[in-house]
């Protein structure tokens, strides 16, 4: 009887302490690694400035398309993104190849990164498990 009650107690503890070291997602640091995954993805094709190639490559920097819901972003990266888009006003009709290859972590770090550099601002962060639940 006494010991049950310790072993409820030692669990109770344990659990408030396992709630008080959980840590929020840190954006900051989301993006500092989302440089380095664009760096070695993206930037062939979007740019280090992030502009892209006009009629060729979207820009990503004030990308309007960026203002989509975070599903739609999600899965250019998860499932590629092909045939006519419109970006900033004007027509692509390429192939972005998708980067499934990369972790649930690197995606959401890279869309942290070009949502919020060149200008672009959203401190509402993309999690890797938003990332996950969209892969097929
Ligand atoms: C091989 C070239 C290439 C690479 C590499 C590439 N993209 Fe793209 N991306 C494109 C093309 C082309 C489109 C437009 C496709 C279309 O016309 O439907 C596009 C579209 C997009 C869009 C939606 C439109 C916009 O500009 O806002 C986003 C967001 C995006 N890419 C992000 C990325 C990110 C992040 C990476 C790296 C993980 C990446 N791309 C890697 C070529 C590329």
């Amino acid at each position: 009887m006494k010991a049950g009650k310790k072993t409820l107690s030692v669990l109770i503890v344990g659990g408030f302490l396992s709630i008080a070291f959980v840590q929020p997602f840190n954006l900051k640091q989301s993006i500092e690694a989302g440089k380095k995954v664009y760096e070695t993805n993206c930037m062939n094709c979007h740019m280090q400035d992030g502009k892209g190639l006009e009629g060729v490559f979207p820009p990503v920097a004030q990308s309007d398309f960026l203002k989509k819901s975070p599903n739609e972003i999600i899965d250019v990266l998860v499932k590629g993104q092909s045939g006519e888009i419109k970006v900033n006003g004007v027509t692509y009709n390429g192939v972005m190849p998708s980067v499934e290859y990369l972790s649930d972590q690197e995606i959401a770090d890279v869309l942290n990164y070009i949502q919020n550099s060149w200008g672009n601002k959203n401190t509402k962060p993309i999690l890797p498990d938003q990332v996950k639940k969209r892969r097929s």
